[in-house]
């Protein structure tokens, strides 16, 4: 089993998580700025400093085969009130960014939402708000236009189930509110909707790139498959993540099923979830030519039956075995024989990637092009005189490729993998301890030091072939 020769090998990155200099060059506030200093655990400030040393990372990326690299453009720098006045600097900055990726050979597949909504529109509602869908469809048609001869790939949104979910069922995200169903099903529709008109403006001006969203999806097992609560359990969690992102990405539109489900959870909590026909014209229309899916895979679940009260803690510190997930009236995330953990207990189970993939070529037979957008091992790596030896993540990642690659020998299309991360980066609900990168960063020192990960992808990347 061998890699296509124009496959992607590589790694992602986003804007908040990496670029530091949160509220300098111009740049306005986001959703995370109060979020984090309220809760005092940690800041985004200097992160990895992209902002400065992106020459520095586009070198490593050319040097150790890395030929393909994510960024999110930061809405804030570019629109520092979300709307409104422009930050010529901010606009600029990603210019150079773009510059020096093709001087290094690096293919820049770049996403216009990481997470982080500029301020005034999160006060104003974030995502459940219509002005910003608004705002968010005119930042997208701006860039658009003034990168077209820079960014050949988009990506709309990142992660839509984790924005809405974390934002007001987990409480991970601001505004920190938990076991709101309605609000969460709403604002993941609000969010397909303004990816939906954002693919409708960029088609229609006949750039020569190609766009579509990258959706967080996760193989839900019935924790036993021979009890019918545990199966219809999974059948809920899957049908509010994945089927509802799926079919709203390749039909743009939702089955009875899933609103079914979401609507009675919402009617439970006494709320409803609004979907317009007209939302739903365009979101077919943008269906039809969406160009591909960027795929986000770290993990499946196993779920059984939970009827008892709303029950989420995050583990957030890497000490295993802390996290709880028990959803009323959907299910409870367990853990299971065999299948190990990280400490911040994500399953490690490569095969239902393999899984997903396959499922989506034969849900889906109008899918083109699948990226693995986001796939990798958070991990507290060891630094010793200059040498980190990341051998669990390179056994993670490569389990990965390997059912990546039997996924494409079953005939789905997936044309790349980008390992997160690039280089270790802010993370957004466990601050600095959790490290994902391929290359190591002395935060102080702000000095980066390849992981053995890094000469491992490199042999691949090079040989086109699974070590
Ligand atoms: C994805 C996000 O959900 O997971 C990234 O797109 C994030 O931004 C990554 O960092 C890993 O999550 P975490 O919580 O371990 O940082």
């Amino acid at each position: 089993m061998k890699f296509a020769e124009d496959f992607i090998f590589g790694g992602a990155t986003a804007a908040y998580q990496c670029e530091g200099s949160t509220r300098a060059y111009g740049k306005g506030a986001v959703s995370w700025d109060e979020f984090l200093e309220e809760k005092g655990r940690f800041q985004a400030n200097p992160a990895s400093d992209f902002y400065h040393q992106y020459p520095v990372d586009l070198k490593l990326c050319k040097m150790f085969g890395v030929n393909g690299i994510r960024i999110s453009i930061s809405w804030a720098r570019i629109f520092p009130d979300g709307t409104g006045a422009i930050n010529q600097q901010g606009i600029d900055y990603y210019h150079d960014v773009f510059k020096e990726c093709r001087k290094n050979g690096v293919e820049p597949f770049v996403t216009l939402h990481h997470f982080d909504t500029p301020i005034g529109l999160y006060k104003n509602g974030d995502f459940l708000s219509n002005d910003t869908i608004d705002a968010f469809v005119k930042y997208a048609a701006f860039c658009f236009e003034e990168y077209k001869d820079e960014v050949t790939y988009w990506f709309t949104f990142n992660e839509i189930w984790a924005v809405a979910t974390n934002q007001y069922i987990e409480g991970t995200f601001p505004y920190g509110e938990k076991y709101n169903v309605t609000k969460a099903f709403q604002a993941m529709h609000n969010m397909m909707l303004a990816h939906a008109k954002a693919v409708l403006v960029y088609k229609e001006k006949n750039y020569e790139g190609k766009i579509g969203v990258v959706q967080s999806l996760e193989y839900k097992y019935p924790f036993n498959e021979l009890k019918i609560e545990d199966i219809q359990a999974a059948k809920n969690e899957d049908v509010l993540q994945n089927q509802f992102l799926l079919d709203a990405t390749f039909l743009g539109e939702y089955s009875c099923e899933t609103l079914e489900i979401a609507n009675k959870l919402a009617s439970l909590q006494g709320g409803k979830i609004i979907i317009r026909d007209e939302d739903l014209e365009v979101m077919r229309k943008a269906a039809k030519v969406n160009d591909y899916l960027g795929m986000n895979y770290y993990q499946s679940r196993f779920i059984q039956a939970y009827d008892g009260e709303n029950d989420i803690f995050h583990n957030g510190t890497g000490e295993k075995g802390t996290s709880r997930f028990r959803l009323q009236g959907v299910g409870e995330r367990m853990e299971k024989d065999g299948i190990d953990r990280t400490d911040w207990d994500w399953l490690i189970h490569p095969e239902s990637m393999f899984d997903m993939l396959l499922r989506i070529k034969l849900q889906y037979p109008n899918y083109k092009e699948i990226y693995i957008t986001e796939n990798g091992m958070g991990y507290k790596d060891d630094f010793e005189d200059g040498i980190i030896d990341d051998t669990p993540r390179i056994d993670y990642v490569r389990r990965h490729l390997y059912y990546l690659l039997k996924a494409v020998e079953s005939g789905v299309n997936v044309k790349g993998y980008f390992i997160w991360s690039l280089m270790d980066m802010f993370s957004w609900t466990n601050g600095y301890n959790k490290r994902y990168g391929l290359f190591y960063i002395d935060y102080e020192s702000q000095k980066r030091y390849p992981k053995a990960s890094a000469y491992w992808y490199k042999r691949i990347s090079q040989t086109k072939e699974l070590e």
